[in-house]
């Protein structure tokens, strides 16, 4: 096998070196069956255990109340943006959003198609640099949700505290969940894409709140009602097995690591490694302000664009690759998920810091 890089892309992500390797093999042979996970059934005695098991290990490492349902859905996490007001809009038209970055503004776009969208912050006049503080925006009282997105991938931006207001909250968590602990009791709905911290792309995760079930409008297309999703265990139609199956495998992992507690620790200390190297210098910018920085993705700029450029460029050819930010804001990313190692940060910042003194700014 060629030696592993180190894999900086906000996601697909990298994963546990020790998951693919299992999965290697279940791939050929699963559990010495004579056929691939892949293969079999999801009908099957075999494969309805793995989704029970891995249901009850995110059960156990986020803690979620025996009043809440785990979702295996498909449709990306973008089928989220209009499956949540769909399903929860029903009787009560109005809910609350807050823009703070590309993905809440397509939440918003699709919401705004099944009620009344409020939109009492928008971080687009600051290139959604922060997220908002609690006290910063208003919320109407007949609005049925808060929405918003914990952890902003693009911009590098997080809500280190959740908002603590007198709504329930409906949250996009799909490149934090897992890296912290979470109270879900605050929460009506949580949902993720996998290919992040969770597993491949293909799944999409929905803990969502029993009593919100069936609140869809009858004319809702079946596949797109959480209620028939719910009702049978995410089996409605074939599920995305090896999406399911590799999501088991990184909770396992999670749980052998030392739960949510111990990848929290870990992700403060890798993202202060990179934020102080950020900030002893003023070659290299970051993106978010202060009270905003997200522990998952670093998003940050050097003096120009070309440099920008031969950064990662030259990043990537000593193993460091993904470092290009995204194509809506430009300049640099560093996306340090869980299964990132604290060894390829440490790399990172030896090369920023050679960077630097190589290709000095001419004034
Ligand atoms: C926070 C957030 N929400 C939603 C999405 C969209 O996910 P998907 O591509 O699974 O639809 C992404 C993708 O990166 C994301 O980062």
């Amino acid at each position: 096998m060629s030696a592993r890089i180190y894999n900086f892309s906000a996601g697909p992500a990298t994963l546990p070196i020790e998951v693919l390797k299992q999965a290697g093999k279940d791939i050929v042979d699963f559990q010495q069956m004579g056929m691939s996970l892949i293969e079999m059934s999801h009908r099957s005695k075999e494969f309805i255990a793995i989704a029970e098991e891995t249901e009850n290990n995110l059960q156990y490492l986020l803690d979620i109340p025996e009043s809440y349902k785990v979702l295996f859905l498909q449709g990306g996490a973008s089928s989220q943006f209009f499956m949540i007001p769909m399903n929860l809009l029903g009787g009560q038209k109005k809910a609350t959003y807050l823009n703070t970055g590309t993905w809440a503004t397509k939440a918003i776009k699709e919401a705004r198609n099944f009620g009344d969208i409020e939109v009492p912050f928008s971080g687009e006049k600051i290139n959604f640099n922060r997220v908002p503080q609690d006290m910063e925006y208003e919320i109407s009282s007949d609005s049925h949700y808060l929405y918003f997105v914990s952890n902003n991938t693009i911009y590098g931006t997080q809500f280190g505290k959740f908002p603590e207001r007198e709504k329930m909250l409906v949250c996009d968590m799909s490149s934090d969940i897992l890296s912290r602990p979470i109270d879900i009791n605050k929460f009506g709905l949580i949902f993720a894409g996998a290919q992040k911290n969770l597993g491949p792309a293909g799944v999409t995760i929905v803990i969502i709140r029993e009593d919100l079930l069936g609140q869809a409008p009858e004319n809702t297309p079946t596949m797109l009602n959480y209620k028939t999703h719910a009702d049978k265990n995410s089996m409605l139609n074939t599920p995305p097995c090896f999406a399911i199956y590799t999501v088991g495998e990184v909770l396992k992992w999670a749980i052998k690591q030392g739960g949510v507690k111990v990848l929290q620790e870990r992700n403060i200390e890798k993202a202060n490694l990179l934020y102080s190297a950020i900030d002893t210098t003023d070659y290299y910018r970051g993106h978010a302000e202060k009270n905003s920085r997200s522990l998952m993705n670093i998003s940050f700029n050097l003096p120009t664009a070309e440099l920008e450029a031969h950064f990662v460029e030259e990043a990537s050819l000593i193993g460091l690759s993904g470092l290009k930010g995204h194509r809506s804001i430009g300049g640099c990313r560093a996306s340090i998920y869980n299964a990132f190692p604290k060894k390829g940060v440490v790399s990172l910042v030896q090369f920023m810091e050679k960077f630097e003194r190589e290709n000095p700014v001419i004034k």
